[in-house]
């Protein structure tokens, strides 16, 4: 089996193949690839044994799947009325422009950033909020306090690349 089918038919098996847990399946399978592939859903109709327009259904209906390619960081910035009221239309654009987004644009080419905006996220009290990979809660957030967790990140992201590629340079002249 492709390799890639593997982890897919692990995630099934785990959830003993039942429809009922498809919902859980998709965001378990969301994890693993960043985002629902087309061949993915359909070797899960197959695999499940129901049709793909099931599968392609509930994939499109809920908004926390995508079907296109997204990157290492989702950066979602709430648009909700509290966040909404207190700025975070600004503050989504100055994260756009920082990032080099252009418009329609919500993935960066190197693949590292996504931007999108949804409705509330429950923290009203910590307005505008955005939130970096399901767990990095910004509360109170500033355009610039924003445009610097994410400059971080890349900073971050590039030592990581530096340090790769040394060892790997190393590693080529041993
Ligand atoms: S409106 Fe943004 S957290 Fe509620």
């Amino acid at each position: 089996m492709d390799r890639k089918f593997e982890r897919l038919q692990e995630i099934i098996e785990s959830h003993e193949g039942r429809v009922s847990h498809l919902i859980a399946i998709l965001q378990e399978v969301q994890e693993e690839y960043r985002y629902l592939p087309e061949e993915v859903l359909t070797y899960i109709a197959t695999a499940m044994d129901i049709s793909p327009a099931t599968v392609y259904g509930v994939a499109t209906f809920y908004s926390q799947f995508s079907l296109v390619p997204r990157g290492k960081y989702i950066v979602r910035v709430c648009d909700g009325t509290a966040c909404h009221v207190r700025g975070s239309e600004p503050i989504h654009e100055a994260l756009r422009e920082s990032l080099g987004l252009a418009a329609g644009q919500t993935t960066t080419p190197d693949m590292q950033f996504t931007v999108e905006t949804v409705s509330c996220l429950g923290a009203c009290g910590l307005a505008p909020v955005v939130v970096i990979n399901g767990d990095e809660v910004h509360g109170q957030t500033t355009k610039e306090s924003i445009v610097k967790a994410v400059k971080k990140i890349v900073s971050q992201e590039q030592q990581e690349e530096n340090k790769n590629s040394s060892e790997m340079g190393c590693c080529q002249n041993a």
